[in-house]
């Protein structure tokens, strides 16, 4: 029987009430598909910080690389703003994803029917959406060096470098065109060529590497257009190729045309390894602890490490043929709550779900 060691990181906010649903019903899945996982959680994040000083403890970077896949849940929470930068949450995740080398972020949008009039876009836009956006995730703004706060004569000034080279743009570009084989075969690789330096070294990498992707047609777009097509027009993206930080900001824009962030799924992976699965959404502060969150992103990016993370499909497909049922059952989460609906609480989506598997 296939054996699979998975790393739980519950993270802050509401990530502790999200974890205890996605793992029961993993637990019901490996049990029909005959292989069984083990799970073993690790602190991160600000319950890290509260137990261990640290937003990543050494610890739980070791065992995330020994794992076959890690799921985590959410970090960050207002009460460490005001902790130096790494000692805060998001360093920890930062750290966690450079420490498993986890540079390629694939974060699936795909209109789910029952929860079309969930978005604040019309019907007529949103309808048949199913994009993917392929996001940079160890280098960029985000790692870039130097960068910092320094007092000049009489102001302050702070900084950030953003930079990528050649073949950092080319092992994310690569990862796009592949998906992009398999999809539709449509590749728009997103930049600011226009006025960043960065920007045109990335577009001229990836039309180096289309002749050898005779099956995809590359097209380019400057970042603000991006951000306005996505919301015009967004049936046009197949697979959208960003660096790190304008694919932090187009995903959560991308989120939105399905009605809830609370629905979407990521996976990070690296040239080898484990990868870590987590959802887009953060750890929503406000409800935490009160029975409100929306576990489906959660279940969903369950689903991606069963899919790709531990290569079992079938038991991937359940996971999401029940959130699908669920949906269309009419039970919703105080996110996506429509007229005509039945409102349930994360304990009660997640008994929901237990029973449509
Ligand atoms: C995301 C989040 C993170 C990011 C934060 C929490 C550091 O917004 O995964 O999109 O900026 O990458
Ligand atoms: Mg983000």
């Amino acid at each position: 029987m296939a054996q699979h060691r998975v790393v739980l990181l519950p993270g802050d906010g509401i990530g502790p009430e999200i974890t205890v649903v996605a793992r029961q019903l993993l637990e019901v899945v490996s049990q029909r598909h005959g292989f069984s996982l083990s799970f073993e959680e690790q602190p991160i994040g600000g319950s890290a910080i509260d137990a261990t000083g640290e937003p990543l403890p050494a610890s739980t970077l070791e065992a995330c690389k020994a794992a076959d896949a890690v799921l985590l849940a959410a970090i960050g929470s207002p009460r460490f703003d005001s902790l130096p930068r790494e000692k805060r949450p998001e360093t920890g995740l930062l750290g966690l994803r450079a420490g498993m080398e986890l540079f390629a972020n694939l974060r699936p949008v795909k209109i789910v029917p029952a929860l079309i009039d969930a978005s604040s876009l019309k019907r007529q836009v949103i309808e048949g959406v199913d994009l993917m956006v392929v996001r940079e995730l160890t280098g960029g703004i985000y790692f870039g060096q130097p960068k910092g706060r320094i007092e000049t004569e009489g102001d302050e000034r702070g900084f950030n470098t953003m930079t990528y080279s050649a073949s950092e743009v080319d092992r994310i570009a690569k990862v796009a065109f592949e998906i992009a084989q398999e999809r539709r075969g449509r590749l728009c690789s997103v930049d600011k060529a226009n006025v960043l330096d960065v920007s045109q070294l990335w577009r001229d990498r990836v039309d180096a590497m289309a002749p050898d992707y005779s099956g995809v047609e590359v097209s380019h777009m400057y970042v603000d257009n991006a951000a306005m097509q996505l919301v015009r027009d967004p049936r046009q993206f197949d697979v959208l190729l960003t660096g790190n930080l304008f694919g932090d900001i187009l995903s959560d824009e991308a989120a939105m045309l399905t009605g809830s962030i609370g629905m979407l799924p990521s996976a990070s992976l690296g040239s080898e390894g484990p990868g870590l699965f987590e959802p887009v959404h953060g750890s929503a502060p406000d409800i935490a602890g009160q029975d409100k969150a929306n576990p489906m992103a959660m279940v969903l990016s369950a689903a991606m490490m069963l899919r790709i993370g531990l290569k079992q499909a079938a038991a991937a497909d359940d996971l999401e043929a029940a959130v699908d049922a669920v949906l269309a059952g009419g039970f919703r989460t105080g996110d996506l709550m429509a007229e005509g609906c039945t409102q349930l609480g994360c304990r009660a989506m997640g008994e929901q779900l237990l029973k449509a598997l």
